[in-house]
């Protein structure tokens, strides 16, 4: 579905990934690992173009996509959960859906709302009355009405209840049954590790760590100095 290959991303005169490679197979969910700082939303806004690598390539189906603006990545099946959520704060929730409405795919309305049926029950209310979980819920639900094969998502647990943050873990469980490809930045570790094909750790712009949950979940090793767990 997705291969990064030798990408390099700077903001402005600042390089921050130095060199990162990796891939999402169809149906997988890949997490990115990663203290605040270390370039895992630079990684998410370098594949969806928001921020365009100056180096290396990043291939969608295939095609190398790398430079190509969001909206041609949106057309061609790429979604964004941003971090800090972003809704449209003055739209209702129904309005925050349906002008995110894209594609012809499965995603409509009423699936959102079986997906998250507190969705339905608040429609009407605008986005900036809702809680921090409703708000990331329907963030997701946003991103799933353009029908995308490949879904990224940018810390969807960050200042979430554990109640809520099992809800998220729910929900990409369903997508990932559903046959979404999805690329998971968490901070959340026993969140991130219960719903991840693969992980890897990103420290200073490079990728340090790769393998399965279970390995990462054994090692306090590395779980004390890349992610700081203690
Ligand atoms: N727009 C920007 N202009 C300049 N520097 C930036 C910009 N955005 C991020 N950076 C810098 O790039 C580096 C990586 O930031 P990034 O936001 O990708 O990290 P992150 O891993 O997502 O952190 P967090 O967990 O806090 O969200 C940091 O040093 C940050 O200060
Ligand atoms: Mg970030």
């Amino acid at each position: 579905m997705l291969d990064v290959d030798d990408v390099h991303t700077f903001h402005g005169e600042s390089h921050v990934l130095h060199g990162i490679s990796l891939s999402v197979a169809d149906g997988e969910v890949l997490t990115i690992l990663g203290r605040n700082g270390m370039g895992k939303t630079t990684l998410i806004r370098s594949i969806i173009g928001l921020t365009p690598p100056r180096q290396g390539t990043v291939r969608l189906k295939g095609q190398d996509v790398a430079g190509w603006p969001p909206y041609r990545l949106v057309e061609r099946g790429v979604a964004l959960v941003p971090q800090g959520r972003r809704v449209f704060p003055s739209l209702s929730v129904r309005e925050n859906l349906e002008v995110a409405r894209a594609g012809n795919g499965r995603w409509t309305l009423e699936r959102v709302y079986a997906l998250f049926p507190r969705l339905r029950e608040r429609a009407a209310n605008r986005a900036n009355k809702l809680s921090g979980g409703e708000q990331q819920m329907l963030a997701i639900g946003r991103a799933l009405m353009s029908n995308p094969a490949l879904l990224l998502m940018d810390e969807p647990t960050e200042g979430l209840a554990p109640l809520l943050v099992r809800e998220v873990a729910r929900v990409i469980g369903e997508l990932k049954r559903e046959g979404l490809s999805i690329l998971l930045v968490e901070q959340n570790l026993p969140m991130a590790l219960g719903v991840a094909d693969r992980v890897h750790i990103l420290s200073r712009g490079q990728i340090v760590y790769s393998g399965a949950p279970a390995a990462l979940a054994a090692d306090e090793d590395v779980k004390s100095r890349l992610l700081g767990v203690a």
